[in-house]
């Protein structure tokens, strides 16, 4: 399973690559707009210090929302670095541009994606990725894990590439049901990758070994 961080907060993927389990990052409008990134030069520049800190596969989110203006922005996002991957969102005029992007060679994340019949669509369309959003689902009282679970028993069943990236993970429960039911990737916040390092019985384990050790050696 490949770990990707869900964030555009240098600090944090910095943090979170220096622990040499990180294979990616995912960014989107608002977490670009919550670092105070604006205007096209800075948001280019953004991406491509993001680039300079992870050697993985760094998603960079369109803004338009018509398909012309989608692949026209995403050509140039693409081109910014080999592992820039164009995140798209899940319209009609999205799985177009994808299909363009596909067509060209060029990676695709679809975004926003709540169902299997979307999924199925984007797999179609020939997505590198697809980004369910497992706790906007849990949000309204869905299952956001049944959902993913879903989608990676149609993908397997047919055989198809895209890779189920679960996203809007909130938790470290998140990460281990994603894990246990087959998710290809798992974007997360820093906050909840970090929350899997802990056991109260590995602090108690470590804090009598050290005491030990010290009961000897002084
Ligand atoms: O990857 C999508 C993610 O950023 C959305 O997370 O917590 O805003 O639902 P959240």
């Amino acid at each position: 399973m490949k770990f990707f961080v869900d964030t555009a907060n240098l600090e944090q993927i910095k943090e979170a690559n220096d622990l040499g389990i990180l294979d990616g990052v995912t960014t989107n409008p608002s977490l670009m707009a919550k670092e105070g990134i604006k205007g096209k030069e800075a948001v280019l520049a953004h991406y491509k210090n993001i680039c300079a800190i992870v050697d993985g596969d760094v998603s960079a989110e369109v803004i338009a929302t018509d398909t012309e203006g989608m692949i026209k922005e995403g050509e140039e996002l693409a081109a910014l670095h080999k592992n820039i991957v164009v995140k798209v969102p899940m319209t009609q005029a999205g799985i177009k541009a994808i299909k363009h992007f596909s067509d060209k060679g060029i990676r695709t994340n679809c975004t926003l994606v709540f169902s299997a019949g979307q999924a199925i669509l984007a797999a179609k369309a020939g997505a590198t990725y697809l980004s369910p959003f497992v706790g906007r689902v849990d949000d309204i009282s869905w299952d956001g894990i049944t959902l993913i679970e879903q989608i990676v028993h149609i993908y397997s069943t047919y055989g198809f590439q895209t890779e189920v990236l679960a996203a809007s993970i909130r938790n470290p429960m998140h990460i281990i049901q994603c894990a246990e039911i087959g998710a290809d990737v798992v974007t997360c916040p820093l906050n909840a990758i970090l929350a899997l390092l802990n056991h109260p019985l590995t602090d108690i384990g470590l804090a009598k070994f050290l005491a030990d050790h010290k009961k000897v050696n002084g």
